[in-house]
């Protein structure tokens, strides 16, 4: 590997574009836990995140500065990122089948591995891909297949809408204004209203399945919205970043079947695409050792909890502790993982065929929630 601290001095540039002002005033907040007026209870020590996140009886996504005040007045009440306790248990056993491996893999290797295959294909005939641009296009193709969407009509729009109500998070406005609520149900009203046909239909989409749990259309269009916010802008982000550090560092040559997965956890672990995510806390308590009060927001950096073990290294196993901390941990821990890694994998795999790459021009998306690529446009050497 010629130049991992190249590959993360890029790759700084793409969150600091993201997030200008809080990224670079955190860089300096050292402690574990800390408050900041304003924001919340702040936790960035991997093992006080962990304890966070696992800890249902202390800690709740469904209360006051937590992710339900946000999207529960978009997405309705039942989406899952909302919940808590037994409904959410119940709900995450109906959907899970269809975000295990065996359901996913043969949904990315029908729809998604060909588009990368493709890929590879124009980049051995000396053309450039936009790395980019193919990621949001096959992270909303598999979202859309997933909840029932006919793709074509719906996925180029589907990226710019989401993006539109992502933007609309800041961490220091616990909730969204009402003419923010009204722009979001309405931008994913265009979303999702073709999902009717996949609510009255088989158990293999999204709705379908809550619909033999007894969920109204309403509530199955709910969670039309929330997958698609959660599914399609963390992998945009995710892959280009990754491959991005994978050209820079010059280590896709280096890659083999044997160490890819290695180096894909590691650079998860170090771009962690969801930065932060939020709580509120049930009851008088205390993290580390800040006391909490009951209805406090707490913040958890989960992009610096991971970053505690150390620089980026592919060589390293460094992320392999971790048990996927980039994906939350405990009840929530995100239930897209399998499809978000089987995709990651497809690319890096794809990447790797086609290599030795070299990155001919990029931009960064300016002032969004999830750190991401504009346009990545790659080459061969
Ligand atoms: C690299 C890509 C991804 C990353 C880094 C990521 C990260 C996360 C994290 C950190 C959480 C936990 C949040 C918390 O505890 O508050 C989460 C939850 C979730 N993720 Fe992902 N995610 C990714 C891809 C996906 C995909 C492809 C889907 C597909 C729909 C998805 C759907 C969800 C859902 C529905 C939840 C909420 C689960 C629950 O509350 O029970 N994610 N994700």
């Amino acid at each position: 590997m010629r130049d991992a601290a190249l590959a993360m001095r890029l790759d700084a540039r793409v969150v600091r574009a993201a997030h200008p002002v809080v990224v670079p005033l955190l860089a300096f907040a050292r402690a574990s836990v800390l408050r900041l007026p304003g924001i919340g209870v702040l936790v960035q020590d991997t093992e006080l995140a962990r304890e966070v996140l696992s800890d249902s009886e202390r800690f709740t996504k469904n209360g006051p500065g937590a992710s339900s005040e946000l999207w529960t007045p978009v997405l309705g009440e039942r989406v899952l990122l909302n919940m808590h306790g037994d409904d959410h248990r119940r709900m995450r056993r109906t959907l899970q089948p269809i975000f295990a491996p065996a359901f996913v893999r043969p949904l990315v290797d029908a729809m998604i591995r060909p588009r990368w295959e493709a890929a590879v294909r124009s980049l051995e005939a000396g053309e450039r891909v936009d790395l980019a641009k193919l990621t949001r296009e096959t992270a909303s193709d598999a979202i859309a297949s997933l909840v029932g969407l006919d793709r074509g009509a719906v996925t180029e729009q589907m990226f710019v809408d989401v993006t539109r109500i992502t933007g609309m998070v800041k961490l220091s406005k616990p909730r969204l204004r009402r003419s923010q609520i009204a722009e979001a149900q309405r931008l994913l009203h265009g979303l999702t209203q073709h999902a009717h046909a996949a609510y009255a239909g088989d158990e293999s989409t999204v709705p379908g399945r809550m619909r033999a749990l007894g969920l109204s259309e309403r509530e199955a269009l709910g969670a039309v919205g929330a997958f698609i916010l959660t599914g399609t802008e963390t992998l945009a982000g995710a892959i280009p970043r990754i491959a991005a550090m994978l050209i820079d560092a010059d280590y896709l040559r280096e890659m083999t079947d044997g160490n890819t997965e290695s180096a894909i956890g590691e650079s998860l672990r170090w771009t962690t695409p969801s930065l932060a995510t939020l709580r509120s806390s049930l009851t008088d308590t205390s993290i580390g050792a800040v006391r909490v009060q009951r209805g406090e927001r707490i913040v958890i950096a989960t992009y610096k909890a991971n970053r505690q073990s150390g620089a980026w290294n592919p060589e390293a196993g460094t992320s392999r502790g971790l048990k996927q901390l980039w994906f939350g941990a405990g009840e929530h821990f995100c239930i897209g993982a399998p499809l978000a890694m089987t995709q990651i994998r497809t690319a890096v795999d794809a990447l790797r065929a086609a290599g030795p790459l070299r990155i001919a021009s990029r931009a960064p998306v300016r002032r969004t929630l999830i750190p991401a690529y504009r346009s990545l446009i790659v080459e061969r050497q």
